[in-house]
């Protein structure tokens, strides 16, 4: 089924509401589907060509209707390159996004921290990234319109939105370099050492696929990272999946305080 006839049915199934942003939640944020006002909510069941998201700490549901007065599309979960070797799976749902009428994404992920000074429970916005993961979501895309531009791929006044929301907030916001690993085993201190040389401040599973589809589409993005662990090698805190839950669901309200402060400056 195309992205438009996707789009056409969820309009049949809610009532055609507006969407201008989508949010895309990532692991253990996906809390954020509560606060969704007047929410409508589409199983990604329902939605063929949708993925299956299959991890733990995901919600696999859109839901469509209002944050802080502004028409969200969120996507409780995502599928990541990890769990089946394609980097193209948030395909459907990106374009589905553009076929709502969406202009822009909010891109969040749990991720380890390569700045001291950013610990555990901190929140990145994302200025820029590294894909070392060699994967891409537009291989085998025909035509000349894969050539995306990736110069301000982070889109600046989405930036500067969050920087002022934050500001408002009162809340430190860091910001920096994301670099995307596939996983879905978590990176060697050699591999985060290696990514720090090369810029990178976090680094994590996910995003970088969906920041280049969302491009291709047209759509501005912003990102936002949430800081689980320290990167491998960093301290002695053992790294693990049930640490990147446990740590998000704590570092939860702040995290929704920050993408509610940045919908508020929209
Ligand atoms: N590496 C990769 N992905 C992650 C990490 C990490 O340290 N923490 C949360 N997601």
């Amino acid at each position: 089924m195309s992205a438009d006839h996707l789009a056409q049915l969820i309009n049949e199934r809610i009532g055609g509401k507006p969407v201008d942003i989508g949010l895309v939640l990532g692991s253990g944020l996906s809390g954020l589907v509560d606060v969704v006002e007047d929410a409508s909510t589409i199983a990604y069941s329902d939605l063929e060509g949708f993925p299956h998201a299959g991890v733990s700490g995901h919600n696999p549901n859109l839901v469509i209707g209002k944050i802080e007065g502004v028409n969200v599309a969120v996507f409780g979960g995502r599928a990541h390159y990890y769990e089946h070797g394609q980097a193209d799976v948030m395909r459907v749902p990106m374009e589905t996004l553009k076929a709502l009428g969406a202009q822009s994404v909010c891109l969040t992920n749990s991720a380890g921290s390569l700045q001291t000074a950013m610990a555990p429970g901190s929140q990145m916005l994302i200025t820029d990234h590294l894909n070392l993961s060699g994967a891409n979501p537009l291989i085998g895309e025909p035509g000349d319109a894969r050539f995306v531009n990736m110069c301000d791929a982070y889109d600046p006044e989405l930036c500067a939105a969050a920087r002022r929301g934050a500001k408002e907030l009162g809340v430190d916001l860091h910001e920096g370099v994301y670099a995307w690993f596939s996983g879905p085993n978590f990176e060697t201190p050699a591999e985060v050492r290696m990514a720090g040389i090369l810029g990178a401040d976090a680094v994590g599973m996910s995003t970088v696929p969906e920041v280049i589809l969302a491009r291709f589409l047209g759509l501005k993005v912003v990102g936002f990272s949430n800081v689980t662990n320290m990167g491998a090698g960093f301290d002695e805190a053992e790294i693990s999946h049930a640490q990147t839950k446990e740590i998000a669901a704590k570092s939860a309200s702040q995290f929704q305080a920050i993408i509610k402060s940045f919908l508020r400056q929209l």
